[in-house]
């Protein structure tokens, strides 16, 4: 995987060789994103049955039950995480076939993961494109493009979708505190792409949308409710509110496998907090900014209430309010 730490300053591909490692690329973000942890877990998962010690297929059974756990409290608010691998575990808990056999098997089940993600993103933004006007400028939250999928991405690959289409589209970039994805990668990949593109300060969206400067908000989403509350990176209420507030259109774009229908309130989504050295450690020409001994607090994603949504764009169709009823199947693992 891309270590995305990294970028836009060095592109490094780094090998994982067991499920700790790959735990722990998610854990430090060297791969983030809602759908590419997803598949990364996955992956790992693989990992851990090739490295299983077990001897029979109840003991393997075993340790990937635990694998998986150490996986899947890496990061508490993508649910595709946890949908991932609760699909792998299907797969090891169905098939009854030798334990290396299964080591194969689960390695062709996260490969299916991955190949289903692109095929899944390159729909959505078929579906989204259309919501895009020739001479638009959008908004946008977070990095939501390739490097948080497998490829192609969710409201990015949406925007990249309506530029291949030959609509003229200029995208302000939201920074996106405190790692900022917006800056750092979004950017990155929108010069890849060719779409032209101004960052600006998380706090200047509201600016652009009192002025008639933005015509379209777009963001991913790491986890969707019932109801379609939308838990994105941090900063994404704020941006729907003042859209909202200017009558501007706000999109969340995301594949079915971020609806978590066992939730309807976004108020009962987990939200991961991690540590305030990624609010505090800035530096300035190589002064460290905030005074010494200062604390802060570090949530890495909020929720937006479906009452902010203008629509919720999926691989199945752009849905208009109600998002609720609109979707009546869960995922459901192959028998
Ligand atoms: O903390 P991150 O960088 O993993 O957060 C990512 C986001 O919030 C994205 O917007 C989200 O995963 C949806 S796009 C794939």
């Amino acid at each position: 995987m891309i270590d995305q730490r990294l970028l836009p300053r060095d592109l490094v591909v780094v090998s994982l060789d067991t499920y700790q490692e790959v735990a722990d690329a998610i854990k430090t973000m060297v791969v983030r994103g809602a759908p590419a942890i997803g598949a990364a877990a996955a992956f790992g998962l693989a990992l851990a049955a090739r490295s299983s010690a077990a001897h029979d297929l109840p003991g393997l059974r075993a340790d990937l039950q635990q694998a998986a756990e150490v996986l899947k409290s890496t990061r508490p608010t993508a649910v595709n995480l946890a949908w991932a691998l609760k699909r792998m575990l299907a797969v090891a808990e169905t098939d009854a076939i030798s334990p290396s056999g299964m080591a194969d098997r689960l390695l062709t089940e996260a490969q299916a993961i991955a190949d289903e993600d692109v095929a899944t993103n390159q729909k959505m933004a078929r579906c989204g494109a259309g919501l895009i006007e020739d001479g638009d400028t959008i908004i946008h939250h977070c990095n939501t493009g390739s490097l948080a999928t497998v490829d192609w991405g969710t409201a990015l690959g949406v925007i990249r979708m309506a530029h291949q289409m030959g609509k003229h589209i200029h995208v302000l970039v939201d920074e996106t505190r405190p790692r900022l994805q917006g800056a750092r990668l979004t950017a990155w990949e929108l010069g890849q792409y060719g779409i032209p593109y101004d960052i600006i300060s998380d706090g200047a969206a509201g600016y652009f949308l009192s002025r008639g400067l933005a015509q379209k908000v777009f963001f991913g989403a790491d986890r969707v409710t019932a109801r379609g509350d939308v838990a994105n990176k941090v900063g994404s209420y704020m941006l729907a509110l003042a859209a909202h507030d200017n009558r501007v259109p706000v999109y969340a774009v995301f594949p079915i496998s971020t609806v978590d229908f066992s939730l309807q309130n976004g108020e009962d989504i987990p939200i991961e907090e991690r540590e305030a050295g990624e609010v505090l450690d800035i530096e300035v020409r190589g002064v460290k900014v905030v005074p010494e001994g200062a604390s802060a607090r570090n949530p890495a994603f909020d929720v937006t209430p479906h009452r902010l949504l203008t629509g919720w764009v999926t691989e199945r169709g752009v849905i208009w309010p109600p998002f609720e009823g609109a979707f009546v199947q869960p995922y459901q693992a192959q028998p």
